[in-house]
């Protein structure tokens, strides 16, 4: 007989109580073999998210989730291994350039990312743009190219933490994607199978977040990095800013190219400052001290390491990107200070376009997507271009332009953009 049955689980954390071990254990595999029923576990990840959790039970929740799957090990690899993720935002490119950045300084990069869903890109989708591109990798082809080239950005196999695709499959559709335990245990599961040796976590704020406040933003970075340090990954995070979307782009190709301008030396400030910010902790939390990222952007070999990336996965990186069939440019309505730009709206209005999917199993549009032409801080001008929007489908524009429409603010006088890195938690 089971040593537990999912109504005493349910109802224990319904009351408030804390679950044991022996329950997390039991009612996480069960759920993955299909014994508990996807009604039972909703319930349950609802009582989870009013009444939380204490550290333990996030433990042992994250502990059995990794269980439920395969365990990869890089321990064998010629250098010490770094990964980076991102709790999501608009724009956000970061991993683009960042992985072949950190290879080329001597780490390597197993990144494996996903797709996007809702108002936030995939960097998977955003790689697809790039023809002949293929996210899909065996283990023993990802383990080939860390040793040849240093970095991988492929999809997670079906084989890790099986139990959280379940669980966040349930989640999306019952409300309960924001529960912090929940939320904690699912990254870091994946990311403690994955096998890194080191982890820096970018845990984004604000409005295109889905943290819109620094004090849960903190709470969640505190407990992901408790989970890591204590499974042995050295882990730390970075809160930063995603009240204003990353860079001038937000998109698939557009981002790849943008990404691109970064590994050339050039690029938009604020990527290239995440970029490096994210690139020395990585390297610090794999031991290497001695080697400056910035030096390796400005001398070209990250930029080797990304054309070996792309080439390894059957990309071409020399082929040209695709650019969507319509496009249609927005005017500034005023001369002055552009003050706000809302990371929300930009998300929307690209996800409107094409760029995004409403379901996982929909398509994207690799051309689509929003550029805007000033960030906060910079003149605009009346009647001169404040965003380009791009689409296969001109019926798009109109629900994208509503979405940006209250998303920006024109102002007088100077204003200062806040700080991208807001904090720091180790
Ligand atoms: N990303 C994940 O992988 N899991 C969550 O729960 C939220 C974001």
């Amino acid at each position: 007989m089971a040593p537990h049955d999912a109504v005493e689980v349910i109802t224990a954390k319904r009351d408030k109580g804390e679950l044991s071990d022996s329950q997390i254990d039991w009612v996480i595999a069960a759920y993955t073999r299909g014994d508990v029923a996807d009604e039972q576990m909703s319930s349950l990840a609802m009582s989870i998210l009013l009444n939380g959790m204490v550290p333990r039970e996030i433990a042992r929740w994250t502990a059995a989730m990794i269980a439920s799957g395969e365990r990869m090990d890089f321990s064998a690899l010629s250098r010490p291994t770094a990964d980076k993720h991102s709790t999501g935002g608009v724009g956000d490119k970061i991993t683009l350039p960042l992985a072949p950045l950190v290879a080329a300084c001597g780490v390597a990069v197993p990144q494996l990312s996903g797709r996007g869903l809702g108002h936030t890109g995939g960097t998977l989708d955003k790689l697809e743009s790039i023809p002949g591109w293929r996210a899909t990798l065996s283990n023993e082809e990802m383990f080939a190219q860390l040793e040849s080239v240093g970095a991988v950005i492929c999809a997670a196999g079906d084989g890790l933490a099986p139990a959280d695709k379940k669980l966040y499959a349930l989640r999306d559709v019952t409300g309960t994607v924001e529960a912090i335990p929940l939320i904690a245990s699912s990254i870091m599961s994946k990311k403690i199978a994955e096998g890194t040796g080191a982890l820096v976590l970018d845990v984004k704020v604000g409005t295109g977040a889905f943290m819109k406040d620094v004090a849960r933003a903190r709470e969640l970075a505190e407990t992901m990095v408790g989970l890591g340090t204590n499974a042995g990954v050295n882990t730390v995070a970075l809160l930063t800013d995603m009240n204003t979307p990353l860079g001038l782009t937000a998109g698939n190709a557009i981002e790849v190219v943008e990404s691109i301008e970064v590994l050339q030396g050039g690029g938009p400030a604020d990527v290239v400052e995440l970029t490096l910010a994210l690139a020395r902790e990585m390297l610090t939390a794999a031991g290497v001290t001695d080697v400056d990222p910035a030096g390796k952007l400005a001398d070209g070999s990250a930029m080797d390491v990304w054309r070996a990336m792309i080439n390894a996965q059957g990309g071409d990186p020399e082929a040209a990107l695709p650019v969507a069939r319509e496009s249609h440019v927005v005017t500034s309505p005023s001369t002055g200070t552009l003050t706000r730009l809302d990371a929300m709206a930009v998300g929307l209005a690209a996800w409107r376009l094409g760029a995004g999917r409403a379901r996982k199993e929909d398509p994207v549009q690799a051309g689509a997507g929003v550029v805007w032409h000033a960030r906060p801080g910079d003149r605009v001008t009346q009647g001169e271009p404040l965003f380009t929007l791009l689409t296969d489908e001109p019926e798009r524009f109109d629900r994208a332009l509503e979405s940006l429409e209250s998303g920006f603010d024109i102002g007088e006088g100077t204003f200062t953009a806040p700080d991208l890195i807001i904090d720091r938690i180790d």
